[in-house]
């Protein structure tokens, strides 16, 4: 059917003909909101180079929570800022530590809620590294096993879902392992299987007071430039068991989230980071952009490549404006 046969045109005459015909659709269900959770009582400090976005105490996150679920949203995924760093990231596997509190805490308070946690030393190192240094250079396999600690810590604070990122080799064979052995069979792990080396990260190492005190992390995340080895990166982690895969950062990676679609039959996740949002708040406030209405776009390209989960910053924004 061509022209004049055929006219696009015809189902896009009013709202509720384009309704009608709308592939997809955003749902506060799948957004996932991070939290920055940071020592001391009454904090709630917003990040500069991310406006609207928070490091918040452990007194105040059933605040945060509540808010959250009035809009719909019913899943967070936690990063912790510890009080002292050092050269092990001990921190991050501390039972009494500032995640492990911050997960009992909503536990206690809002039991519902879905409790996801990144599991990742860099905010727990004193130099700001994902794993142990060996000669300056992340051992990927004496950091497994403190990978696998921290994990097997969520997981007894009474976290619902571990998420990986740290793009070590194994590390989700040996959390299945150490969860396992641990009567955690039924935990579920998100695994960042795909995770490039990004500028876009930059806003984030503020908020989580991360970034490396010497070199970059390209070492262990992924060459931008590289789509065939995101499919190497998510089978073998499909193979050592994860139960939800992920692509970050989401805009620039929107093939290899539709790739990864198409190969994949589990459960997919994007995580539509720190730069991501900056940008869109940074040319809104200078008056360049509609932001309200480029977040929407951003987000529904994420849906349409392929993502069913979106972890992002504006999951509190989009879900008010899903209620409208
Ligand atoms: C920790 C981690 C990072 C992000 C999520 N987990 C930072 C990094 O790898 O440097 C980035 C999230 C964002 O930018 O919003 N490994
Ligand atoms: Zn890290």
């Amino acid at each position: 059917m061509v022209y004049p046969e055929y006219r696009p045109r015809r189902m896009r005459r009013n709202e509720a003909l384009r309704s009608l015909i709308r592939e997809t659709s955003l749902s506060a269900a799948q957004l996932v909101y991070p939290l920055f959770i940071v020592p001391g009582k009454k904090v709630k400090k917003e990040v500069s180079s991310m406006p609207g976005v928070h490091q918040i105490s452990v007194d105040q996150i059933a605040i945060e929570a509540k808010e959250l679920q009035t809009l719909g949203v019913n899943a967070v995924i936690l990063f912790g800022i510890p009080e002292k760093k050092d050269g092990l990231g001990s921190g991050a596997h501390d039972q009494d530590g500032i995640v492990q509190r911050a997960i009992r805490e909503l536990k206690n308070k809002i039991p519902e809620l879905l409790v996801i946690t990144d599991v990742c030393l860099c905010e727990y190192t004193d130099h700001g590294h994902c794993g142990f240094l060996v000669n300056d250079e992340v051992d990927n396999d004496t950091t497994l096993e403190i990978l696998a600690k921290t994990a097997l810590s969520h997981a007894k604070a009474g976290a619902d879902l571990v998420a990986p990122s740290d793009m070590m080799d194994g590390r989700v064979a040996e959390i299945r392992a150490t969860l396992d052995e641990n009567n955690f069979e039924m935990m579920p792990i998100m695994s960042y299987a795909v995770k490039y080396a990004s500028a876009y990260y930059g806003p984030f190492r503020d908020a989580a007071e991360s970034t490396p005190q010497f070199g970059d992390r390209r070492a262990y995340q992924m060459d931008p430039a590289n789509s065939r080895e995101a499919l190497r990166e998510a089978t073998l982690d499909v193979d050592e068991g994860a139960d939800v895969l992920m692509v970050k950062p989401a805009l620039a990676y929107l093939d290899i989230i539709a790739r990864l679609r198409d190969e994949f039959d589990l459960p997919l996740a994007a995580y539509q980071v720190s730069g991501e949002y900056a940008m869109i708040k940074a040319a809104e406030a200078k008056g360049w952009i509609d932001g309200e209405r480029v977040m929407q776009e951003a987000l529904l390209s994420i849906k349409r490549a392929g993502a069913d989960i979106i972890i992002t910053y504006f999951a509190k924004e989009m879900a008010r404006l899903l209620m409208k």
